[in-house]
């Protein structure tokens, strides 16, 4: 190693040069407001020239308490030094799966993966085995991760999928069903006509920021135990978050498998598969050769640190006035920016549930991934670009975290900020 790297434009040459798109995923930042970041504290990131910004990004969700947490810290030093992997059993994670199968409103069983891709996987591998059908359906726009069967969205004949990657086998796409979110009848019919097939019926609860209309997840939940379908609620966003027993206990309505990841990871890779025994106890190894039977196994599935990380973020989400403070502190961003945006005539929404939210630059009602896709999509590029020039980190096409670090003077900043966003736009 020879020259010493430091600063934005010095990193990012070297991720124009090795990481394809200079990125880690899809995430990229407009070109002109792009950064690295050095490190991060409570809702604040700062960049490799030093310069601060209030986080609403929040690593994509898992930091509902913030950068680098004292406890959590803590928690984890103290674990570093009792060794980071074993791939036996070890007591944060026994401890993690008492935690999470007693707050979950589903939860008998849980095995943990890495990630919420590796988590959404298992639970549709899982269901396919309870059933032994091999079809799953998901929603338009429903976001599951990275895998073959979640990378789908609605083909043009309204009721089956097409890739959203290339390198996708046909085979899988071919089983996968793509219905509308909120749209009880839709949904219930093609459940309907493929019961015989259909293993799983996967959900986010909340579609991204969207909510579901009441009535929508309880049809969901009669015509899957009408035909014996695996119901999957994807929690890895609502988990822990909307409320301690996530959307399940949020909305009244209770899965099959619920899967976790975000927010019980504190920050540290680990997800979760949680539900029924019937189904998760599918994945114990000494079933294999005797019936239904699933792999789900991994190196660092379950690692100690990341489940002492997600041991000492939920511990601090248990305690209470915690759901009413994430609401509030939503409540007060979302009303903030409503307001700026009418007082300069800008067509502005903003939706969500509890500390989740996501902004649009048009006025119609958004129920379903369609009616999001609606509208200028370069005001939101304007708008992202100008925010984080001014010092407010914002996924400038995706959803703003809120957290528990977040100051009310935060929220009034962003506020601000966002007024002189929209004045660029007029
Ligand atoms: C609802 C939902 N499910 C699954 C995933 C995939 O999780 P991961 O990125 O950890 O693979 C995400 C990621 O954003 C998500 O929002």
């Amino acid at each position: 190693m020879s020259s010493v790297i430091e600063g934005n434009a010095a990193h990012l040459e070297l991720a124009d040069r090795y990481l394809p798109g200079a990125s880690l995923g899809m995430f990229q930042l407009p070109h002109e407001s792009r950064f690295v970041i050095a490190r991060g504290k409570g809702s604040r990131v700062w960049d490799s020239d030093g310069k601060e910004y209030i986080d609403f990004v929040m690593g994509s969700g898992p930091m509902v308490l913030g950068h680098a947490p004292d406890s959590v810290v803590e928690a984890v030093q103290n674990q570093v030094a009792l060794g980071s992997t074993f791939y036996g059993l070890n007591e944060p994670v026994v401890r993690l799966a008492h935690e999470i199968c007693e707050a979950s409103p589903c939860g008998e069983m849980a095995r943990f993966t890495c990630s919420g891709t590796d988590a959404t996987f298992s639970a549709i591998r899982l269901a396919r085995a309870y059933t032994g059908r091999e079809r799953v359906l998901k929603f338009d726009g429903g976001w599951h991760g990275g895998h073959d069967y979640a990378q789908q969205d609605m083909a043009d004949d309204g009721q089956t999928s097409r890739p959203l990657s290339d390198g996708i086998p046909k085979g899988a796409t071919d089983t996968v069903l793509v219905s509308p979110f909120n749209d009880a009848a839709a949904a219930t019919d093609l459940i309907g006509r493929y019961a015989t097939e259909l293993a799983a019926v996967i959900v986010e609860p909340l579609q991204r920021a969207i909510k579901p209309e009441p009535g929508f997840l309880e049809a969901l939940r009669e015509v899957t135990d009408k035909h014996g379908i695996v119901l999957i609620f994807d929690e890895v966003v609502t988990g822990f978050r909307l409320a301690w027993g996530g959307a399940q206990e949020h909305y009244g309505v209770t899965a099959d498998v619920a899967v976790y990841g975000k927010t019980i990871s504190g920050g540290y890779p680990l997800a979760a598969v949680c539900g029924k025994k019937e189904v998760i106890d599918c994945a114990d190894p000494g079933r294999k050769g005797k019936g239904p039977y699933v792999f789900i196994s991994g190196t660092f599935n379950g690692n100690p640190i990341s489940a002492t990380a997600g041991l000492a973020t939920i511990d601090a989400l248990h305690q209470p006035g915690v759901y009413e403070r994430l609401f509030e502190v939503t409540d007060r961003l979302a009303t903030g920016f409503d307001k700026a945006a009418a007082e300069r005539g800008i067509p502005f929404q903003i939706i969500g549930d509890g500390p989740v939210l996501q902004p649009f630059f048009f006025t119609d009602p958004i129920r379903n991934h369609a009616d999001s896709q609606r509208g200028d999509r370069t005001r939101i590029t304007q708008f992202g670009d100008s925010m984080i020039e001014q010092g407010i980190f914002i996924n400038p096409s995706g959803k703003i975290y809120l957290s528990l670090a977040h100051t009310d003077e935060d929220i009034d900043r962003a506020i601000d900020v966002a007024g002189n966003a929209f004045d660029q736009m007029n």
